[in-house]
Formats: C-alpha cells, structure tokens, sequence
C-alpha cells in the first residue's frame, strides 16, 4: 500500500501556497521516497507535497528513462512558446482537459543533496514543471479552463461527490 493518500479536489491543503523547504534533511529524503512510492502506485507522472498534505515546496516525478526525480524549492525563470496538452491530475482523478501552456521553460530548484539543478525542458516535460509548480502555489488545473470547460468539471465533480454520498445521502455511522 502506498504510504500517503492522494488529497482530491476539494481539500483545502491543495489552496495553500506551500512553503520553502529550509533544511534538506533526513526527513525531507525521507518525505520524498514514501512520494515517489505513492506515485509509482497512483501511475503518475508527477506529485506535489501539497497532494499529500504536506504544505513544502517540493515534487517528485518520474518521466521518460530519467528514473524518479525530487525538486526542492524549484522556481521556473523562463517560460516561452504555446503547447497544447490532454492534462490530467491525480488530485481531479479521471478528468482530463486540453490545456494551453508555455511549449518551453527553464526550471531552477534543489535536489536532494541540495545541489543546484537547472533543466530546460520541452512540451510534455515543461507542462510536468508548470502543473507541479501550480500545486505548489496552490492552484489546481481546474483554473486554467475556460468558461466551458469548468462548467463541465464542475458538473462532473459535483455528480460525483453526490454519487459517492449515495442516493438521498447515507445515514452517519
Ligand atoms: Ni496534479
């Protein structure tokens, strides 16, 4: 079992601006891999601490044959180009949407040895940064869509939450 639940639309945990990670210790090592477990298992490409209720400045993710990665305080300092992309987040789990961002950026943060990291990154990699960094100032793909858009997510969310109280609501026990 994975050792975090994925916090879902809704928690207020997702809103919050995170903070700076200060020292990079044995407890943020630590933090990281039950991260990397929990979105090896949720078949993510990436996870922000908020997700998992922990308000720092930090994600890992996993893309192409790079093997599992953590930025730490990443900062993103150049962003350029459009590139449109089917996003998904496992904090919205099963909805998608076609969302428009910079093609390109270059982001800046930490590793886990606190060595500076820099990666200019591409199209379905520069989305990966920009949607993790959005979780780390709390902001949730769901806006970034259009009027349209969020109208149907809204109807989708809304259906479910009323699907998973049951019908007429189930009694407390
Ligand atoms: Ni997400």
């Amino acid at each position: 079992m994975a050792p975090f639940r994925i916090r879902t639309f809704g928690d207020p945990v997702l809103r919050r601006r995170a903070e700076e990670v200060t020292e990079i210790d044995g407890r943020v090592a630590h933090l990281a891999e039950e991260m990397h477990a929990t979105l090896k298992e949720a078949h993510g490409l990436g996870l922000a601490a908020p997700q998992v209720g922990v308000g720092r400045r930090l994600f890992v993710y996993e893309i192409g044959e790079s093997g599992p990665r953590t930025m730490i305080n990443p900062v993103i300092d150049e962003a350029d180009g459009e590139w449109e992309h089917e996003e998904g987040c496992l904090s919205v789990p099963g909805l998608y949407f076609r969302i428009n961002r910079p093609k390109h950026v270059h982001i800046k943060g930490l590793d886990l040895d606190g060595n500076e990291v820099s990666v200019e990154a591409d199209e379905l990699e520069a989305t990966l940064y920009q949607h993790e960094l959005d979780h780390l100032d709390g902001r949730l793909l769901l806006e970034l869509l259009d009027a349209d858009q969020r109208k149907t997510a809204m109807r989708e969310l809304r259906r479910r939450s009323e699907g998973e109280a049951g019908p007429g609501g189930q009694p407390p026990s």
